[in-house]
């Protein structure tokens, strides 16, 4: 892997690294880096709408970030030609030293945004100081209600009639951060964890490319910071 001695850009407008095999136009697109855990649907999502047509995207999916060594989602990876970055943060003495190191390779990949799609870890300031407000996250409901692990087993044991997705910057709490975006779901009778997810995850992945987008043009920011 081709080492860069370059730190994060703070601005869209400014030059990405040279990258081997980079299109022209790809070069002047923001760099973002997806942290994923598990299987990576969302990860695929917003890489398939990168690739389509990355004039409109607006940016380039330039690294995965993987805490989970044998994750689906490295699978996903390779076949998209993406470059992972796997790591076990357990090999760690704390979660700041794995994000410094982690950080170390997101400034070497010229990385301006962060977007986590399925990432399950809480983000240390490490992180949150490197990247104020370039850091996004996608919970599968309408938060502030069923934050946390098992979000939709959470509504369904509630009895909530609608739940949803929610689209937020990140901040040092967990699924706290700003909201950039949602959208409901209704809940059916005889939804099951299985069938209520499906149709999560569906509306998931047409709203986090384009939120994406809208975000990095400056469309999109949240109401209330
Ligand atoms: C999604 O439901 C997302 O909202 C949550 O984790 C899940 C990841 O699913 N943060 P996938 O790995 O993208 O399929």
């Amino acid at each position: 892997m081709m080492q860069r001695s370059l730190s994060a850009s703070t601005s869209a407008e400014q030059e990405a690294p040279s990258i081997e095999g980079a299109s022209t136009s790809d070069k002047r697109l923001p760099r973002i880096a997806i942290f994923a855990s598990g299987s990576g649907s969302n990860f695929q999502a917003i890489v398939d709408a990168a690739q389509t047509d990355p004039e409109h995207f607006g940016a380039v999916v330039a690294l995965l970030v993987c805490d989970k060594p044998g994750a689906y989602v490295l699978e996903r990876a390779k076949a998209a030609g993406i470059q992972s970055a796997v790591y076990t943060p357990k090999q760690y003495e704390n979660r700041e030293l794995y994000e410094q190191d982690l950080l170390q390779r997101l400034q070497a990949e010229g990385i301006e945004w962060i977007v986590l799609a399925g990432y399950m870890r809480i983000i240390t300031h490490v992180l949150l100081e490197a990247y104020p407000g370039k850091m996004m996250n996608i919970h599968p409901s309408l938060l502030p209600s069923f934050p946390g692990l098992h979000a939709v087993k959470q509504a369904l044991d509630y009895g909530v009639r609608v739940t949803g997705v929610t689209v937020h910057l990140v901040d040092a709490g967990m699924d706290t951060g700003p909201i950039l975006a949602q959208h409901v779901v209704q809940v059916e009778a005889g939804d099951t964890e299985e069938s209520l997810s499906d149709r999560i995850h569906a509306i998931e992945h047409g709203l986090y490319p384009a939120v994406i987008c809208d975000v990095l043009a400056g469309r999109l920011a949240p109401i209330r910071v």
